[in-house]
């Protein structure tokens, strides 16, 4: 990412609104927002970084995001943070009928800038919390878990569970004495993951796909590793360096002890797309949705990620040009 930071003033006084200020302990069963019937070969449409905001001429965006829908014919959305920038109440209430007037089940998680609105982030969950007919999205806002969008949606198999989509949130902004940067996954976080990937598990785990908008740290392990190894990275460019935070807590570590999640998604760094399988877990950026912002002309649209009966994942990436859609 390549914006500045806010001043440490005004990024204090916007944590102080925007974090959660409760910390009533809610029973893990309370975060599975929904459920979905899972289908041979599930398809689940990854958009990203959007950027949307009032100044924009939202309708050439939203044609070019229709463009992109239409082409995955997905199951389900996922958006994966960055939806807004200097967005209005008005401007974010269009983008969430939007994506509900597609008629599909779909989410979303928050990126660091989704503080950047004309509105409070508790405004903005609380709005999406029971929202439209389709959309999956759940925040607690007097919990003990750190951030506005953890929660999880199952894909059911009859009435097993077979396969749990993790909606975390990778937060904003960290300011102390230790770093100013990007925040990082908190440890109650952590903990709630632990909970939620053994919630209702069987002999054996339950498989999962993780779905969040700043990369972990590890990312650039996971680059590193693909350079090394000639036939690792499975898809994609890096053409930024990677924009983790500076500061790993040790989720990667617990992923992997967990042996739940196969493959991550993410956003945040607008011109990287590749996706490379490290130490078991796949990392994979999706594609960023709209022209708003840095970006790539080449690098536009939106990632099917295939489901299959066998929790192999196959993708489709979907890229249009502006030129060729508008
Ligand atoms: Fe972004």
């Amino acid at each position: 990412m390549k914006k500045k930071l806010f001043s440490f003033l005004a990024a204090s006084l916007i944590s102080l609104t925007s974090c959660n200020a409760s910390n009533v302990h809610h029973e893990i069963s309370e975060y599975l927002v929904g459920t979905i019937p899972y289908t041979n070969n599930f398809r689940i449409l990854q958009l990203t970084d959007v950027h949307i905001g009032d100044k924009d001429d939202q309708d050439i965006h939203y044609k070019f995001m229709q463009n992109t829908i239409n082409h995955a014919n997905a199951d389900m959305i996922i958006v994966t943070g960055d939806l807004f920038t200097y967005a209005s109440k008005t401007t974010i209430t269009r983008f969430f009928d939007f994506m509900d007037s597609q008629g599909k089940p779909w989410t979303v998680t928050w990126g660091n800038h989704d503080e950047q609105i004309y509105a409070s982030i508790d405004w903005m969950t609380g709005v999406l919390n029971n929202y439209g007919s389709h959309c999956l999205f759940k925040d607690i806002q007097d919990d003990d878990v750190f951030g506005n969008a953890n929660f999880a949606i199952d894909l059911m198999d009859g009435t097993d569970v077979f396969e749990r989509l993790i909606i975390m949130d990778s937060n904003r902004y960290h300011y102390g004495f230790d770093y100013n940067g990007y925040d990082y996954f908190h440890q109650d976080q952590i903990d709630w993951y632990k909970e939620m990937v053994n919630y209702k598990k069987g002999a054996n785990p339950i498989k999962s796909l993780m779905f969040y908008h700043i990369p972990l740290p590890e990312v650039n392990d996971a680059w590193e590793y693909a350079l090394n190894n000639p036939g690792a990275k499975e898809y994609g460019e890096r053409n930024e360096n990677p924009c983790p935070p500076k500061y790993n807590s040790g989720f990667f570590d617990v992923i992997k002890a967990e042996q739940s999640t196969t493959a991550m998604f993410f956003g945040h760094d607008h011109i990287n797309d590749f996706r490379v399988t490290y130490e078991g877990v796949t990392f994979s950026y999706g594609i960023k949705a709209t022209n708003r912002i840095y970006h790539s002309e080449e690098m536009l649209g939106g990632q099917v990620i295939v489901l299959k009966n066998d929790h192999t994942l196959d993708y489709e990436p979907l890229l249009f040009k502006y030129s060729e859609v508008i």
